[in-house]
């Protein structure tokens, strides 16, 4: 979402400016390029050189710059980016906005400009929330400009804590992603805009008893870059998650679940959907009857004996449901032989529209690694795709079901 955005970030004068440095490295990381702005507050807290070396931009930090302003330059700055990030906001900053004063470049800009604006407040609780700050919040909010946080916690001054520490940098990225993908989504370039789109991701645990349960290898990196992908391509994202090492993903629904029973129930609360796509690893057997209480060793030698029974198959159940099948279904196929064989069984079998068949052997290092060699077998034959990295197959698979979708 981030990647080629241009964002002009001002940096205004609180004790949280030193957070925006962390701010500048995150957003660069994503792709996106960051003109600095500073307000002369923000300067007695950061230096222009720390912002100028980790932007690599220049900074702006003066309106009446000879230089900068040969062809009105705050009004290219107003003007020529994708989003005016405001972090930290201060209490001086919001209220200068909300009744249009431009008495410095920072201010300037926001007046002048047509671009989305996000602010990220931080200020001592009482600052916050006195009537005057919470007046010009009502104001800026009417006037369509975002905010993310501020959160609540320990502030900088001694025994103070409350609402008004500005947000990690990393929920300010993700309140970015946010607002830009909403413009986009706006703009009609996103393909799946106004989508659903249901996925699962992850492998499940299947109860032995109370402490031991039947799990495989799959970390979920592929089903969470898929829902990152949908979420990217402007889609409302459910995401049904067994359990993963993998942090939730921002502004996309997650819904943890352990069994293959109760990642089915979540499929099927959780429809309908313009699309589904199946990328768990869901156990085909549960132990029949699990132990109410730890299973221990009984003296014998001899192993307890584990009754398996079949689970319920998610891609079959809602592939035959003629009234709530997604227009477009898609399964993966994790083999380790047999894998196109397996792979054109499973798309009849199934009701499926596409399977991504791949091979999980383990000299491949697909389970629990970054990269995937997959196919995608549909009707109409197999496609082979090079080696790529997870979030490019998540990418590849997005755009196909975007065209699919926007086709029929
Ligand atoms: C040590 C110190 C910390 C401050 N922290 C904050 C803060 O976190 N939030 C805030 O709104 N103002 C804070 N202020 C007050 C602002 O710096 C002051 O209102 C200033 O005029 C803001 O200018 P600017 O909005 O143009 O950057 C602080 C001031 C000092 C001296």
């Amino acid at each position: 979402m981030l990647r080629g955005k241009d964002i002009v970030l001002i940096i205004s004068g609180g004790i949280a400016a030193y957070k925006s440095l962390d701010l500048i490295r995150r957003l660069k990381e994503r792709g996106a390029r960051v003109v600095p702005v500073m307000t002369n507050g923000a300067q007695e807290f950061i230096t222009p050189l720390a912002v100028g070396a980790l932007s690599a931009e220049k900074v702006f930090t003066n309106l009446f710059d000879r230089e900068a302003e040969h062809d009105v330059g705050h009004i290219r700055l107003a003007r020529d980016h994708d989003l005016i990030l405001v972090a930290p906001a201060t209490a001086n900053l919001m209220a200068k906005m909300a009744h249009g004063i431009t008495d410095d470049l920072a201010t300037a800009v926001l007046l002048a400009t047509d671009k989305p604006v996000l602010a990220a407040p931080a200020m001592n609780p009482k600052m916050w929330l006195h009537e005057a700050t919470q007046r010009n919040l009502e104001t800026l909010t009417e006037r369509g400009i975002s905010f993310v946080g501020p959160a609540s916690g320990e502030m900088a001054e001694r025994n103070e804590s409350g609402v008004g520490r500005m947000s990690e940098p990393l929920e300010i990225v993700a309140a970015a992603e946010a607002v830009l993908r909403e413009e986009a989504i706006k703009a009609g370039s996103l393909p799946l805009a106004n989508k659903h789109v249901l996925i699962t991701s992850g492998p499940t645990h299947e109860p032995i008893d109370p402490v031991r349960f039947i799990a495989n290898r799959s970390s979920g990196k592929q089903g969470h870059a898929l829902a990152r992908a949908a979420f990217e391509a402007g889609a409302r994202v459910t995401l049904v998650s067994g359990p993963v090492d993998l942090p939730d993903l921002a502004n996309i629904t997650t819904i943890h679940v352990e069994s293959a029973a109760a990642m089915m129930a979540a499929v099927e609360d959780n429809l309908p959907a313009d699309i589904a796509i199946m990328a768990a690893a869901v156990a085909d057997w549960r132990v029949a009857s699990e132990g109410a209480q730890k299973i221990k060793k009984d003296g014998s030698g001899k192993p307890p004996a584990l009754e398996l029974t079949e689970n319920p198959d998610i891609l079959a159940t809602i592939g035959h449901q003629k009234n709530l099948r997604p227009r477009l279904l898609i399964g993966f196929a994790a083999e380790t032989q047999d894998l196109l064989k397996n792979a054109r069984s499973k798309l009849e079998r199934k009701n499926a529209d596409w399977i991504i068949a791949n091979d999980v052997s383990p000299e491949t290092g697909v389970m629990g690694g970054d990269a995937n060699t997959v196919r995608l077998v549909s009707q109409e034959g197999v496609e082979d795709w090079p080696q790529m990295d997870k979030a490019e197959v998540a990418r590849k698979i997005i755009a196909r079901a975007g065209d699919a979708l926007n086709q029929t």
